[in-house]
């Protein structure tokens, strides 16, 4: 096993499942000390436990990264735990699936605020301290960010927000030692969002199928290989990509 994140230390926020915790593991299983940060408490914990197992030192914090104060708090006591920060992981989110005409102002809000400012205000927080260390953000992303998306048009506005985040961040530290790219994956199954799934009623399934896409989809394994790739020394050209992780969907 190689050990790309020996002596680095990692922020996975959205690590008590799926992608994240693929992530937060591969990370571990390769050397790095972990902050992991999630709002399910219990699942939080037994990934806790996962990456301890690797061999990983984990902070582990349950805290709802939807307020500005929180993600600072976040990177603040990381530092004060480790000392540096090497990689932030920008993973947590929500989907709604619904019409247009039943998205109210609540759900709305909660997307922008989990799916765009999360990563924002942590980005903002972590960049001081990743600029000392040559460090590097991955943020994901969602191939609805590039394809238009039936029944989940503000998710896929929080997404199309996160690749021009991605991009006018990598612009504005283009002369500082930071690399800011995102992953932009496909469907992938087993998710705590995939589970979760369900068509709203009415709904046109032939509209989904489009962007489901033609191979089957993946697990959160998969992608997080890309995620641990970029957040990798092995991308050190790679700055300012949204790398696309979904199996040909936005091919064509
Ligand atoms: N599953 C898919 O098909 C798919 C496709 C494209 C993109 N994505 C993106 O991949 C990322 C991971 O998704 P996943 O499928 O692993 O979903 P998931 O639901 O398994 O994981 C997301 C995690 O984020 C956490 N989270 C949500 N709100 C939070 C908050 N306010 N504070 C802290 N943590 C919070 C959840 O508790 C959950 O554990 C998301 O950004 C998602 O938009 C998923």
């Amino acid at each position: 096993m190689s050990q790309r994140f020996k002596d680095k230390v990692a922020i996975v926020t959205g690590a008590a499942q799926g992608l994240a915790r693929a992530t937060a593991l591969g990370m571990a299983r390769e050397g790095a000390s972990l902050c992991l940060v999630d709002v399910k408490e219990d699942l939080l914990e037994q990934t806790r436990k996962e990456a301890e197992a690797e061999g990983a030192e984990v902070l582990a914090l349950a805290v709802d990264l939807s307020r500005r104060d929180t993600c600072i708090d976040v990177v603040k006591k990381t530092l004060a735990r480790f000392g540096k920060l090497d990689i932030l992981c920008n993973i947590a989110g929500i989907v709604r699936i619904q019409h247009v005409k039943d998205v109210d102002e609540g759900d709305w809000n909660l997307l922008h605020n989990v799916n765009v400012a999360a990563p924002f205000w942590m980005s903002q927080a972590a960049i001081p301290h990743l600029i000392k260390t040559n460090g590097n953000i991955v943020n994901c992303a969602s191939q609805s960010a590039l394809k238009g998306a039936a029944y989940v048009v503000p998710y896929s506005m929080t997404k199309g927000a996160i690749v021009m985040m991605t991009k006018s961040m990598a612009m504005e530290f283009i002369n500082e030692p930071i690399r800011i790219n995102a992953v932009s994956p496909g469907t992938m199954i087993g998710t705590g969002m995939a589970e979760g799934f369900s068509f709203p009623e009415g709904a046109d399934e032939t509209l989904f199928a489009r962007y489901s896409g033609i191979r089957p989809p993946a697990v959160a394994e998969d992608v997080a290989s890309v995620v641990l790739y970029l957040a990798s020394d092995d991308a050190r050209v790679v700055h300012g990509a949204v790398y696309a992780a979904d199996k040909g969907t936005t091919a064509d």
